[in-house]
């Protein structure tokens, strides 16, 4: 580090556990960007004056997350599209006289999907679960312009809303909620789905939202959000009927390549260090168990 160095951070609370600033300064190192990104702190009571600390100390961009990612937005001075439609941002980029907000999650689910040569433009969906993971995935599905999306959640209320901001959104009726064991009255299949709940994640490795192998024979490929087993449940019930699955550890990698990109779009991360950083990943999740 010297006179020059570039900074960017995290906010959070707690931020001890974050993973994040192993991998941006991995990425810093490898695109050769003299650039230190550091851990942030953050009290729900602070966030305002931390926003105008950072913007006066000259922070370069800043990463946000719990419990931050709505209530900072009312301190920036511009929002991107997708954070401005979804109402959560976890990047800000430094432009003229404040930070201008993102949403990479979005974008890093997207990019997930793509490299595995999934085309959204006219295809058939499948989203379990209506939480957050779900919000992002449902917009990244109508944005890219899926045909249809049933979204299958245990609570069917939860569904019918997310199915109506999207569908308002959209400007169409492309979103259909229904309860989660109603899953068999999807028609046909040759669907993608993403399954977006919590059911399956360690410890509670021997469990999957949908147990009905004749569920599984309508998926021709299926991602799921959870990274912890690295094969969930769900992804073996996939497999075993003939689809392709995958775990959400590239949904979580490339949201902070993109993070990155956006502080440094001079540079670009390449694959072997995001293999690197992949690496980093797993290994801190191994030690940790
Ligand atoms: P996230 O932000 O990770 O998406 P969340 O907002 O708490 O987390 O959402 C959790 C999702 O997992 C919800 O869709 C939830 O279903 P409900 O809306 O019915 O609560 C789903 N979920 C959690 N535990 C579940 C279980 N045992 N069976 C089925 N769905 C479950």
């Amino acid at each position: 580090m010297d006179g020059k160095t570039k900074v960017c951070g995290i906010m959070a609370n707690p931020v001890e556990h974050s993973m994040s600033p192993v991998l941006q300064n991995l990425y810093a190192e490898r695109t050769g960007i003299n650039l230190a990104y550091v851990p942030f702190k953050v009290e729900e009571e602070r966030l305002e004056e931390a926003v105008k600390g950072a913007y006066a100390l000259n922070v370069q961009g800043m990463n946000v997350t719990v419990p931050h990612k709505q209530a900072v937005m009312q301190y920036l001075k511009e929002l991107d599209e997708t954070a401005a439609d979804i109402g959560a941002v976890n990047t800000l980029v430094r432009i003229d006289g404040g930070y201008e907000g993102y949403n990479t999650d979005v974008p890093g689910l997207l990019r997930a999907v793509k490299e595995e040569g999934i085309e959204l433009n006219q295809k058939k969906c499948i989203l379990i679960g209506a939480g957050g993971a779900a919000k992002a995935a449902a917009y990244m599905m109508a944005k890219e312009g899926a045909s249809v999306i049933y979204l299958l959640n245990r609570s069917v209320d939860k569904a019918q809303a997310l199915a109506q901001w999207v569908n308002r959104l959209a400007g169409r009726e492309t979103v259909k909620p229904m309860a989660l064991s109603d899953y068999s009255s999807i028609p046909g299949d040759g669907y993608f789905a993403i399954q977006s709940t919590s059911v399956g994640m360690h410890p509670n490795t021997d469990a999957a939202p949908i147990e009905d192998p004749a569920f599984y024979e309508k998926l021709e490929a299926a991602y799921d959000c959870i990274y912890t087993p690295s094969e969930t449940k769900f992804m073996k019930h996939v497999k075993a009927a003939g689809g392709r699955a995958f775990n959400g550890l590239n949904m979580l990698l490339y949201q902070g390549v993109i993070a990155y990109e956006l502080w440094n779009p001079e540079v670009k991360v390449d694959d072997a260090a995001i293999a690197e950083a992949r690496m980093r990943i797993l290994e801190h999740l191994n030690g940790g168990k």
